[in-house]
């Protein structure tokens, strides 16, 4: 089974990779969350840079995303890449964002089948890297789906990564697996399975339906417990230690890297790990109004010091954010 960090922008970038990796050991493959290929002739500049540089990567096994309907910037991105020495690229077609999808990007790309066909006919011809994708299965309703899936089909695509809801949902209600069941059938290329993997239970339920899964992406699952893919592979939940240990060293790492914004960065996090504990309001309040980084580290303190871990650490789902 390959497991991979699925790509969380804001979150699951460089340093949050490397940091997760060293403490708990790297996963499978790591998608980089999207990046808007530069202007043909330009190169990747600042942020974006940073994230597929290949110092901030090492020893990892890191698949570029990008989010584009231009194939031109698109081929070019992928020259680049193949440059810098990656070896797959990888197109976003889930962002469910607004401005995203009124730009016909992301999920957006999927209103337009006619044009998604001339722009993946173009990319898998002229790419510099095998193309996978990472798709939703449509705008408003399943039925939308058998259309995109058989788009799919006639392109030799590397890997074909389904979240299955549609863009209306964003990230509620229950995934629609049985989307991801007919992908498993019909596909020529391999298939990956993406969506409230939270833990062994998900897990469980996602082979005994569909024993064929090769490949689980996960995302919101491991930003509540850290410890997720140890534990879907049979080994034991983060000790509380384990969880300091880990935060102190993303904290540390995120100061390195952007300074006195590491504390907003945390607080993402937290949103999530705050699932770990068995208070998650308590801790929400201890950590959401901190500013300052004396502040946030007092606070942090107290959350380690006075709480007690969750018997089991698991996301619960958007409704309840
Ligand atoms: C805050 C946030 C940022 C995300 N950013 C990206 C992204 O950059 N690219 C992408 O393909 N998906 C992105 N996603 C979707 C996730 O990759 C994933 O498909 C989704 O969270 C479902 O998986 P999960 O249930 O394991 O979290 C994002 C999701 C969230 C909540």
């Amino acid at each position: 089974m390959i497991f991979s960090l699925a790509p969380m922008e804001g979150i699951t970038g460089h340093v949050f990779r490397r940091v997760h990796a060293e403490c708990f050991g790297p996963l499978d493959r790591y998608y980089t969350p999207f990046l808007a290929p530069p202007h043909v002739g330009s190169s990747f500049g600042g942020k974006a840079f940073k994230e597929i540089d290949p110092a901030n990567n090492q020893g990892l096994a890191v698949v570029p995303q990008l989010l584009t309907n231009d194939a031109d910037k698109f081929v070019w991105a992928s020259r680049l890449l193949s440059d810098m020495g990656y070896a797959e690229v990888n197109l976003n077609l889930g962002c469910p964002s607004g401005t995203v999808v009124a730009k016909g990007r992301g999920s957006g790309f999927l209103r337009d089948l006619p044009a998604l066909e001339v722009f993946l006919k173009d990319v898998c011809e002229r790419s510099c890297l095998p193309v996978s994708v990472k798709t939703r299965i449509g705008i408003l309703d399943d039925s939308e789906y058998d259309r995109i899936l058989e788009l799919y089909r006639s392109f030799p695509l590397k890997e074909l990564i389904v979240h299955p809801r549609v863009q209306k949902d964003r990230y509620e209600g229950v995934p629609r697996q049985r989307e991801y069941g007919k992908t498993l059938e019909r596909a020529p290329f391999p298939v990956a399975y993406n969506g409230d993997i939270f833990g062994p239970g998900d897990m469980d339920s996602l082979l005994e339906a569909y024993p064929e899964t090769s490949h689980v992406m996960v995302g919101r699952g491991l930003l509540t417990n850290p410890a997720l893919v140890r534990m879907l592979k049979g080994g034991p939940s983060a000790s509380a230690t384990e969880l300091k240990d880990f935060h102190d060293r993303l904290f540390s790492a995120y100061e390195d890297a952007i300074g006195g914004n590491a504390v907003f960065r945390m607080k993402e996090w937290w949103s999530y790990a705050r699932f770990a504990f068995a208070d998650p309001r308590a801790v929400h309040r201890a950590v959401r109004k901190t500013r300052k980084i004396e502040e946030y580290t007092a606070a942090v303190e107290r959350v380690f010091r006075t709480q007690r871990l969750a018997d089991v650490a698991l996301f619960p789902g958007t409704e309840e954010l």
